[in-house]
């Protein structure tokens, strides 16, 4: 039996209507008490209920990069829900799910990706990365390789998987004893040595080499993966050090662990390249990836593994299942239809080099704020920032939230983590909508208690 709460949640009379949601990441009684609700979305903005115009600076929650509300993907869902509205994998196919994956491989970095497992999100993509990690291992004979190798403030999703590998303590803290055999890198980001970075700061390579300690501790014989973002976001846009990512690539192969790089954020033209292993010029062994593929419009997440990773599989007897590993909805038709009209777009309109074009300009703009009350660090790559405030004391992530609010009133969606301000609008962004967002930022800073 529940307690009864000694804090009703919300006054009932007011909206009971929104009651029985029981919202997720969300802070439930503030929001029920002073709802924030949206009814409709187009291009950049969305439209609340009471009918104001809101400019969105987080594209959604990091996946609507083509903007809202796309035609080209609207059509290509009805007509798929219309036409075979579901389809086993299991056993069974169908046309549009070999359709992607095939043309998801064609834009996987460096040609070397050749198989997709999908999944329906960026949770799951990471749990089937895991699992395919182990099981790779197991199938070519080193089943000892069973231990995970996360990061300090990593996100890789909600599921047992993701948050054990996963570093920020919110996320885990209440979840018992997780999985056991993982361990984690320290995280890259050192106020110090790092502040106000413009792109990726110069200090912390070395951090990588963090990684033959924990080798040297665990033995690589037992250690299956090595799994990491190679931009931080959700803990609040942590940009990897110069030469940082390079370093984990060349330690992973030293002693034949693979390294998956979580790129359910930074994939489909974040950093204004398709991937962030383009971005960066290191081919991890697996890429996980969710929220763009389909431009946030149908769930899905998938995971890219290299050559190589299926074929080993490929050794079971004939008719025998290689991989006991699924979801009823893995490549739904629906969220295949939708991921096949959204790299369409990304490609008849360049979504990716039109990101890439406007770093420069996002750059400038996000760091003209510096000098702002409370602002202690501004860190930007391709179309994401992340701006730092200093906490009030003894009450983290109120200034954050204060400004989150603030905005919101303002009619600027913003996402807020800790005491970290988060912005990766869509790819479709106009210069002028670039100073819109700084201007009005500049006057919620400004304008902060
Ligand atoms: C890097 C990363 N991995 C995994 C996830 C989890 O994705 P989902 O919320 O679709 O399960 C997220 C979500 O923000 C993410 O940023």
């Amino acid at each position: 039996m529940v307690q009864e709460l000694t804090h009703p949640a919300i006054a009932p009379e007011m909206r009971p209507e929104l009651e029985a949601f029981w919202m997720p990441f969300t802070a439930n009684r503030q929001f029920k008490a002073h709802p924030r609700i949206f009814v409709s979305a187009k291009d950049m903005h969305y439209t609340t209920e009471d009918g104001r115009q809101v400019l969105d600076a987080t594209a959604g929650l990091w996946c609507v990069n083509a903007g809202h509300c796309r035609a080209k993907i609207a059509e290509a869902v009805a007509r798929q829900v219309n036409t075979l509205d579901f389809g086993p994998t299991f056993q069974m196919g169908h046309d549009v799910v070999f359709e992607l994956a095939d043309r998801l491989v064609k834009i996987a970095p460096a040609g070397q990706f050749d198989h997709v497992f999908f999944g329906n999100s960026g949770s799951e993509a990471v749990e089937s990365a895991l699992k395919i990690a182990i099981a790779y291992h197991r199938v070519r004979g080193e089943g000892t390789r069973t231990r995970l190798i996360g990061r300090e403030r990593g996100y890789h999703g909600v599921n047992f998987g993701g948050i054990s590998v996963g570093g920020i303590s919110t996320v885990r803290k209440f979840f018992g004893s997780l999985l056991p055999g993982v361990d984690h890198l320290p995280h890259t980001f050192n106020l110090q040595h790092q502040a106000f970075s413009k792109g990726q700061p110069d200090w912390g390579a070395h951090l990588a080499d963090e990684l033959e300690r924990i080798v040297a501790l665990h033995d690589a014989s037992n250690i299956a993966a090595v799994i990491v973002e190679p931009v931080a976001g959700s803990t609040g846009v942590l940009i990897p050090p110069k030469g940082y990512l390079q370093r984990l690539r060349q330690i992973c192969d030293k002693y034949g662990i693979l390294l998956i790089f979580d790129e359910v954020i930074t994939g489909f033209g974040r950093l204004g390249a398709p991937f962030a292993a383009d971005y960066f010029g290191v081919v991890p062994d697996m890429i996980t990836v969710a929220k763009g593929i389909t431009n946030g419009t149908v769930p899905m997440g998938a995971v890219f593994v290299r050559q190589g990773i299926y074929d080993a599989f490929m050794n079971a007897p004939n008719n025998a299942i290689e991989f006991f590993h699924g979801y009823t909805y893995s490549g739904h038709p629906v969220a295949c239809a939708a991921a096949i009209a959204t790299l369409d777009i990304y490609n008849e309109e360049g979504l990716f080099d039109r990101a890439n074009s406007l770093a420069d300009y996002w750059q400038e703009a996000v760091h003209s704020l510096k000098g702002l009350p409370y602002v202690i660090d501004i860190r930007n790559l391709g179309l994401v920032a992340g701006i730092e405030l200093e906490a009030i004391p003894g009450k983290p992530t109120a200034r954050a939230f204060d400004a989150f609010l603030r905005a919101y009133q303002k009619g600027l969606l913003i996402r807020t983590t800790g005491d970290i301000i988060a912005l990766s609008p869509p790819l479709i962004i106009e210069k002028q909508q670039i100073d819109q967002i700084v201007e009005m930022l500049g006057e919620i800073l400004h304008d902060l208690p």
